[in-house]
């Protein structure tokens, strides 16, 4: 954010900026959802909807798991919150007691830790490297699990790698958290922008888990605050009771756009997209390994790509910085996204348009010259 926030200051003093730091879709929301959304504000849909989400809106998200996953979700264990950051809260608020640990991957989003730290409970951060392809699996957590582990946290595609969880690891890792009764939580907020065979949901596993979603990524309606979770039912009077204090309600006006989001309209010019953003990854992924960074798994999803920048740096940090300053390209340092090896590494988003990306790497390139 603070990167941003430079990046905008330099553009303001003429100067121009490749944005590739930016963690949200380049394209607006579609249409169709902007003109749904539009519609519910001129028939006045402006009051709050029960605090669990417009019954319509959660029957919808679970047409969608069983239209495209063949999975069964009764409608009663979705609810709607502001955003997949909204969800994330209210699960931890449930889950994570002071003292209780959460596991989760080093690097990974960067939010997940605060909210632990929020409810009083202790992150424990994960170091994962490419080996793994930048995710847990049973026997790591077997080495991690303590009296005083609560659950574990997971994000497939993940954030800032763009790495999936097969199923195997899923279900390994499922079967070891069911024997010490913790809970996983997995988010899959990324999970319709995928390059590689078709998306998977945890849910397929099982009930016993917290699965996250959101409208922001690959529906493109971050500003909208928009997103979803699906509970155990045994949870879902707590989550509720929550969500009644904590926000009263996701927006309105949000909630019904959002309906148009799955109707064939808003879902063509979604999937346009993501295959545009695929053009991009496969443009970018061997763009900069040819410069040498180091990027050895190929990310299945998300729209970043986590690289190794220590042939040009042992502060990737002060690399950005530099890289900002002196060559008018964004991205985002590995330290954002936790400790383990985080001067090694920048993420790369491929947020923005393909004629750019090139731009930027030619900045970049010229850029690494210079300094080597
Ligand atoms: C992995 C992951 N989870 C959750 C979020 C929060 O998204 P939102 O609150 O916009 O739905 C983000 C945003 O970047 C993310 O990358």
């Amino acid at each position: 954010m603070k990167l941003l926030a430079r990046a905008r200051e330099l553009e303001a003093q003429g100067c121009s900026v490749v944005h590739m730091e930016i963690g949200e879709p380049d394209f607006a929301t579609p249409q169709p959802v902007t003109d749904a959304g539009i519609r519910a504000l001129q028939q006045g849909e402006t009051h709050y909807t029960p605090a669990a989400g417009l019954p319509e809106l959660r029957e919808a998200i679970a047409r969608h798991y069983r239209d495209w996953f063949g999975v069964t979700i009764d409608a009663g264990r979705i609810l709607i919150t502001p955003g997949a950051s909204g969800a994330l809260q209210l699960i931890l608020a449930v889950l994570v007691d002071p003292g209780s640990q959460v596991l989760m991957a080093d690097p990974g989003y960067p939010c997940n830790r605060n909210f632990v730290h929020l409810y009083g409970g202790e992150p424990i951060m994960i170091p994962v490297g490419p080996e793994q392809g930048y995710q847990l699996s049973a026997d790591v957590l077997e080495q991690h699990w303590t009296g005083r582990t609560r659950g574990v946290m997971l994000a497939s595609p993940s954030n800032p790698t763009g790495t999936v969880v097969c199923g195997d690891t899923m279900q390994a890792m499922l079967d070891f958290i069911r024997q010490r009764k913790g809970s996983l939580i997995v988010d899959e907020i990324y999970q319709n922008l995928c390059y590689q065979g078709k998306p998977q949901t945890a849910l397929a596993l099982g009930e016993d888990m917290f699965v996250i979603n959101s409208f922001s990524k690959y529906f493109g309606m971050t500003g909208w605050r928009l997103g979803w979770l699906v509970a155990p039912a045994a949870s879902i009077e707590h989550l509720d009771t929550l969500a009644q204090n904590l926000f009263l309600a996701a927006s309105t006006p949000a909630q019904h756009a959002a309906l148009a989001a799955f109707e064939t309209p808003a879902r063509e010019i979604l999937e346009q997209r993501r295959q545009e953003f695929q053009r991009r990854r496969d443009y970018l992924l061997p763009a900069l390994r040819a410069i040498g960074f180091g990027i050895p798994v190929e990310p299945q999803g998300a729209f970043y790509l986590y690289a190794d920048c220590s042939r040009f740096t042992g502060d990737s940090f002060v690399f950005t910085t530099a890289l900002l300053e002196e060559a008018g390209v964004a991205i985002t340092p590995g330290i954002d996204f936790g400790n383990y090896k985080a001067g090694r590494h920048v993420r790369f988003a491929y947020t923005t348009s393909m004629e750019k990306l090139q731009l930027g790497v030619e900045r970049l390139e010229k850029f690494i010259k210079a300094k080597t």
